[in-house]
């Protein structure tokens, strides 16, 4: 069986723990999950009980995230780790070009050589912040032909949203295995390790590595008690391990370098966990979308899937956006996106189809970055056709969009300021908007 077929096996109806944020309990192995206490004198089945914590100790318990873990070994015996390459992933601060307050576009990746995987394929559009202050984020794109094997991967520096566009992804983490397909997300957790296996030959996507406060469910005010992303479709994995003996590679991400150890042992041996310091997937057509049903787009904020707040209330570190399937039925209304400058930067990539403010160039795996008070909005050919369209309930059904919006700047690295997939002329999309003043 190759690879791939193994791997799309080992995805077949897989069992989760629903729920976002809340404590979740999982046990492989009947009884290994102690009851009453987190660190009995001697862990169920012979296992080691180990914290994992995400947030400070003393954190208010809104924000409290921890779990405990019960594996084969305990995570403390490794070897040293050494720096690694840091291939084409690159990290907060970005002091690599000057911010750039022009429009950017870009292409999807170019392929990548034969053999790599998704930590290999990881490239870097760009970010903010500073990983060592916990604060800010990046933004980056993966491009993979081949599953991770014998090594795992873990982020000291933030969590990671993983958007994918292109391929089914398996993901193997240390609380179990979790699908991604394109049209859903994954968002593992700041120190959790997991592998990433592909179920199709190939895979590309989008990352958001969230150095700031863990996403959360946005607050939903007047909207009510329900409604936008519902907590219950969020899906924990359920525990599985691995009990490998042998030379497994892990990868860690640690202020903005990589550093490698070599265990010998897999480090995916809990056999149970509990707490809410969990990994999710969540499939983005289950967002239940709020738009208007009498006039006016309403801000894009309506379509928040996830916010990473900071310590302003309402002033999101980074918020993830989805522009899902919808109706518009707004009367004597510009219905796609209006045209604005915006105190907070966005980069928006497409996972499928269509864009309904862009008619041409922004295509699925490429972005496009809108950085802090640039002007952007409808390109001239969506203006002129939302312009004159008869305004009869319409449903946009052929696109899947996304915005990574975050309160600071976007530095873009290097890589991506002179990479040959990034557009020269994406200003033209706003060129030939025709004067209609009539005074
Ligand atoms: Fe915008």
């Amino acid at each position: 069986m190759s690879g791939i077929e193994q791997a799309r096996k080992s995805a077949e109806g897989l069992a989760h723990s629903s729920g976002f944020g809340n404590e979740h309990s999982s046990e492989a192995v009947p009884g290994a999950l102690p009851h009453g206490r987190n660190s009995p004198q001697r862990a169920p089945l012979g296992l080691y009980a180990e914290q994992l914590s995400g947030s400070a100790f003393t954190e208010p318990r809104a924000h409290n995230r921890r779990s405990w873990l019960y594996r084969i070994r305990p995570s403390a015996a490794h070897p040293p780790f050494v720096r690694t390459d840091n291939g084409a992933l690159r990290s907060a601060p970005f002091t690599e070009t000057v911010p750039d307050p022009n429009r950017l576009r870009w292409n999807p990746l170019p392929e990548p050589a034969p053999g790599t995987d998704f930590v290999a394929g990881l490239w870097t559009v760009g970010g903010n912040g500073d990983a060592t202050q916990r604060a800010g984020m990046a933004i980056h794109l993966y491009c993979a032909n081949a599953s991770m094997t014998d090594r795992v991967f873990s982020d000291s520096d933030g969590e990671l949203l993983i958007v994918p566009e292109r391929g089914g992804l398996l993901l193997r983490t240390e609380f179990g295995l979790l699908r991604c397909e394109p049209g859903h997300i994954a968002l593992v957790p700041r120190g959790v390790r997991f592998r990433v296996e592909l179920l199709d030959e190939s895979a590309r996507g989008y990352v958001c590595e969230n150095y700031g406060q863990p996403f959360q469910l946005p607050d939903l005010g007047p909207i009510g008690a329900n409604g936008l992303a519902n907590a219950r479709d969020f899906l924990a994995p359920v525990a599985a391990y691995e009990d490998v003996e042998g030379p497994v590679e892990v990868v860690n991400k640690f202020c903005g370098n990589l550093w490698s150890a070599t265990y010998d042992h897999s480090p995916l041996d809990v056999v149970a966990w509990h707490g809410n310091h969990v990994p999710y997937v969540y499939d983005l057509r289950r967002f239940n979308v709020m738009g208007t049903i009498s006039y006016d787009h309403p801000d894009p904020s309506i379509f928040t899937v996830l916010t990473s707040p900071s310590d302003t209330p309402g002033l999101a570190g980074v918020d993830f956006v989805v522009f899902a399937p919808r109706w518009l039925v707004g009367e004597d209304t510009f219905r796609p996106p209006y045209f604005h400058r915006n105190v907070m930067s966005e980069y928006m990539g497409l996972i499928e189809g269509a864009y309904d403010a862009k008619a041409e160039g922004f295509v699925p795996g490429g972005g496009s970055l809108h950085n802090m008070m640039s002007a952007h909005g409808p390109d001239r050919e969506t203006f002129d056709r939302a312009s004159a369209a008869e305004l009869k309930p319409q449903k946009i059904d052929d696109g899947l969009a996304f915005m990574f919006e975050t309160r600071w700047p976007v530095t873009a690295t290097a890589q991506a300021a002179t990479a040959g997939h990034l557009q020269t002329a994406y200003d033209d999309v706003w060129q030939g908007l025709q004067r209609h003043f009539r005074s």
